[in-house]
């Protein structure tokens, strides 16, 4: 049986993908009905920092009674220049699983060509499926079916806006995205979604009638040197009260944090009541798991 990746939510069937969301909400509300991963273990290669990817896979496996083995390139040759495809051919001759967070998205492609274990994409510089997972099970717990509602986007053309495009099709929503001019998502992939995924300017026109309005940094991780011009490029394009004013009545707002508050959102939404990205970051750790109990089981 060919090896499981998941670099992108695309390299699974979509009704795998729902059927991981679906059975991390099952796993929410019933822990002990998760399978034993019982001397399985998880390899975490994270090449950039983490608090809430990380310490959702460990729990997870922990609660499955797998283990995981955490590197960074500092504390392993990846730092010295050993070829990823050197790492990975021995990694996954160990290991049951691999979840790598690096730059190049190439560099995950490059490690699944020669890993003989499903490779999961903890985030790229290029798309964060991981988060889409949890995301669309809180949306799912709050508001129910996803499929046919209207999501906004708005900010950055970065990693977690690329996997919304993904998301757009495999779960089968509108997808509105506004972002600066010079700030935009990869024009292939949105040519590619362009029957659900569309680009407007205004953030106004953006959120009109949307159920769900989602927002991340102005400058990710690998580009604080760009911190201060992207401050003035963004300005316009806060999530604040005005802003969802025209939005659904009770959408939701979602980050998948860590979040700057007072510039890509107002700290009186992200810690309102009505605020889900607690639950949403609760959620990673579920949805990981069900993800792990796919991927693992998948194995002969
Ligand atoms: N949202 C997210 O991936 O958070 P971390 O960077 O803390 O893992
Ligand atoms: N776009 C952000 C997401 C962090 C979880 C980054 O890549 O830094």
């Amino acid at each position: 049986m060919a090896v499981k990746h998941f670099l992108t939510l695309k390299d699974l069937p979509a009704s795998d993908v729902l059927a991981i969301v679906k059975r991390a909400i099952e796993l929410k509300q019933f822990p002990a009905r998760a399978n034993s991963q019982a001397r399985k273990t998880l390899g975490l290669v994270f090449e950039k920092s983490s608090t809430r990817t990380r310490v959702a896979f460990e729990v997870a496996m922990n609660q499955m009674d797998g283990n995981s083995i955490f590197l960074t390139s500092d504390s392993s040759q990846i730092g010295r220049g050993e070829p990823i495809e050197d790492t990975a051919r021995v990694l996954s001759r160990m290991m049951d699983c691999i979840a790598i967070r690096t730059f190049a998205h190439s560099t995950l492609e490059k490690f699944a060509e020669f890993s003989r274990v499903p490779v999961i994409n903890a985030l790229s510089d290029d798309f964060h499926p991981c988060q889409l997972l949890a995301d669309v099970q809180t949306f799912m717990e709050h508001r129910g079916e996803i499929k046919g509602a209207r999501v906004a986007w708005i900010g950055d053309g970065n990693n977690m806006c690329h996997s919304y495009i993904n998301a757009a099709e495999v779960f089968d929503f509108q997808l509105s995205i506004a972002c600066p001019a010079d700030y935009e998502p990869s024009a292939e992939l949105v040519d590619i979604h362009k029957g659900r995924v569309s680009i407007v300017r205004d953030p106004v026109l953006a959120v009109k009638g949307a159920d769900l309005v989602v927002t991340d940094v102005w400058a990710s991780m690998g580009q604080e040197e760009e911190q201060l011009d992207r401050l003035q490029a963004f300005s316009g394009f806060q999530v604040n009260p005005e802003l969802m004013s025209h939005a659904a009545d009770r959408a939701l707002v979602m980050h998948c944090l860590p979040a700057h508050r007072g510039e890509e959102i107002t700290a009186d939404y992200l810690d309102g009541d009505d605020s889900v990205v607690w639950d949403e970051a609760e959620n990673r750790m579920h949805s990981q798991k069900a993800l792990l109990e796919y991927l693992l089981s998948e194995q002969v």
